[in-house]
């Protein structure tokens, strides 16, 4: 555990529940369960992911966060988009880095999934920043970083250009698969909460689970790798769990009794 998380928990549940009033600080836990719900690429069951419309869609559900995935253009801006390829979610093909701004910005990406979000843009970190700021958290997902080389950096002066950095800002996380990304990153905003994200069983053990806390403060791993076992051990290391991605209501209620942090999902609907 590092940071102030732990640290802020433990003193705000001793403020709620003093000892001498006989109240337990587990005791509301019991009926009432927080979760963040998490919209994942935006309001993506609904809307085409990354975007504009995803993310309105997502604020208007109350979603506690949206989750987006940033990668970079040819000529070096911050773009949203999953794929290392614009073909799945746009009207264009081409890898990413291959492409300029102004020719992913003339791309359509929206129609790919219904005629009625025709003229959706790849959105650019710094919009996507400067509109959600304040109104929703933001969960920020280098994707791929390894063929970004210094993105760590730029995504880091970004948020600094913006005040997101600092520890009262609690609902902006920078979380990624690639581990080394995520020292880098914990080492340039060492005030920041830093998430892994987890697919593999190996990450799973107490040894890899105590490595990780070291820098990090969510452990977020796929719901197929989820136990309570595997939650209570994050918690005791100091961590958050966030798991991803549910896509039925079967998958949220299975998450909710394995009692995580958050529910990264397609359907923010489906968690409340
Ligand atoms: O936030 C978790 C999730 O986004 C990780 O997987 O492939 O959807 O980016 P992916
Ligand atoms: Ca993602």
């Amino acid at each position: 555990m590092k940071k102030m998380l732990g640290l802020a928990v433990g003193l705000s549940a001793a403020l709620l529940f003093p000892s001498h009033l006989g109240v337990q600080a587990n005791e509301p836990e019991k009926n009432h369960q927080k979760i963040d719900i998490v919209a994942h690429r935006g309001a993506s069951g609904y809307a085409p992911e990354n975007t504009i419309a995803a993310f309105d869609l997502a604020v208007k559900m109350k979603s506690d966060y949206i989750e987006i995935d940033v990668q970079r253009t040819k000529d070096g801006k911050l773009v949203l988009i999953h794929d290392t390829t614009v073909d799945r979610t746009t009207d264009g093909t081409g890898k990413v880095g291959d492409l300029t701004y102004k020719e992913i910005r003339r791309l359509d990406a929206g129609s790919w999934m219904s005629e009625k979000f025709k003229g959706e843009k790849v959105p650019t970190f710094e919009e996507v920043l400067k509109r959600y700021k304040g109104k929703v958290g933001i969960l920020i997902e280098l994707k791929s970083p390894e063929l970004y080389p210094g993105i760590e950096e730029e995504v880091a002066e970004l948020l600094k250009a913006y005040h997101l950095d600092k520890p009262r800002n609690e609902k902006v996380i920078v979380q990624s698969f690639n581990f080394n990304s995520m020292k880098r990153a914990d080492q340039l905003l060492p005030r920041m909460p830093i998430g892994v994200l987890i697919n593999r069983s190996a990450d799973t053990t107490d040894a890899a689970i105590e490595q990780f806390s070291a820098y990090a403060e969510y452990y977020n791993p796929s719901y197929g790798l989820i136990t309570e076992e595997l939650v209570t051990k994050a918690h005791e290391e100091g961590m958050k769990v966030q798991s991803w991605t549910a896509r039925s209501k079967e998958t949220v209620q299975f998450l909710l009794q394995m009692k995580v942090d958050g529910i990264i999902t397609d359907y923010p609907d489906y968690v409340r």
